[in-house]
């Protein structure tokens, strides 16, 4: 896949044109405030490992991370704690079961099965330190505002909208820690998680969290390294096996490619040594997966051999 610029531009410009019009899916609305944007929305970003990024669309229209953050503290929290301590609370394997199940807490392991479920992504943000909320936060907005390279913010609407409608996520948060896999403050520590889904980017910003994961932890507009490239295999084992929820087989089958998609409709996927991609359209499935995202990247991987046991010399 000897690829130039003209054609990865033309290409997205293609896709784009191509889903447009589609506009199946729903709008997310267990959280209010994310249900208040406009269904049209709808960027593609590239962004390759020499640095180059290509964009079309609603590229300026920025969003809330929600679980397109989970890999990226994950990263963090594997670093800060050890890889064997964080794995001795949340697992590795893929759970089967929807993005915000707490069956499984409760009738087989009685921890996560995997970081990128709600469950594990909860356990890793109560696991972070320090135990001061503000500098916790500070650390996880730290990170972001560096894989991006530009200082991001926090949708403070969507970080409350969160918050209080979320019932489900106090549920797991209290049954884990009634299982021993989380303690201390259980509310400070859902507050942060919250937030960390509230951080507002565009796609543009995701493609570079992306790229920065597709070249070995080091960003590569910015140059600064973000993280170690034992963690990088971590992250994207992860993504691959687990980051696309329920869908993960079926991900890994017609895209293959590591990936993690957020309910507010962004979707990341990663080719290793080459690009980092990334789209925005808040239609999501019945997954929580943007509906928009999938079909372009399914359409991507297979235009260009993208996946990571394709034939293609790519
Ligand atoms: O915890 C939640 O439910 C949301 N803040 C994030 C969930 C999410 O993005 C699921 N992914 N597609």
């Amino acid at each position: 896949m000897a690829l130039q610029s003209a054609d990865l531009q033309g290409l997205i410009e293609k896709l784009h044109a191509r889903y447009s019009s589609l506009l199946e899916g729903a709008l997310a609305s267990y959280i209010p405030e994310l249900a208040r944007v406009s269904p049209r929305l709808f960027s593609i970003s590239i962004t390759t490992v020499d640095g180059k990024t290509f964009s079309v669309g609603d590229v300026d229209v920025k969003f809330t991370l929600q679980s397109v953050s989970k890999p990226f503290v994950y990263g963090l929290a594997s670093q800060e704690l050890g890889r064997a301590a964080l794995h001795g609370k949340v697992g590795v394997e893929p759970s089967g079961e929807a993005f915000n199940s707490i069956v499984e807490l409760e009738k087989i392991t009685h921890r996560p099965h995997n970081p990128m479920i709600n469950s594990g992504a909860i356990a890793v943000t109560s696991l972070l330190g320090p135990a001061d909320p503000k500098d916790r936060f500070s650390k996880i907005l730290k990170l972001f505002s560096d894989l991006a390279g530009r200082k991001l913010e926090v949708d403070e609407a969507v970080f409350q909208s969160e918050r209080s409608t979320a019932h489900r996520n106090r549920s797991i948060a209290h049954l884990m820690r009634h299982f021993d896999v989380i303690e201390g403050d259980i509310d400070a520590s859902l507050d942060i998680y919250f937030r960390q889904c509230s951080i507002l980017a565009d796609v543009r910003d995701l493609s570079l969290m992306a790229a920065t994961l597709a070249n070995g932890g080091t960003q590569p507009q910015t140059k600064s390294r973000v993280f170690p490239r034992e963690t990088i295999r971590d992250i994207l084992s992860l993504m691959f096996t687990c980051g696309m929820y329920d869908s993960a087989g079926e991900w890994a089958f017609e895209v293959g490619l590591p990936a993690k998609s957020g309910v507010s409709g962004g979707l990341i996927a990663v080719v290793p040594g080459k690009m980092g991609i990334a789209v925005y359209s808040p239609l999501i499935d019945s997954r929580g997966h943007s509906h928009r995202g999938v079909s372009v990247l399914k359409d991507l991987s297979s235009e260009l051999g993208l996946g990571i046991f394709s034939e293609s010399e790519s």
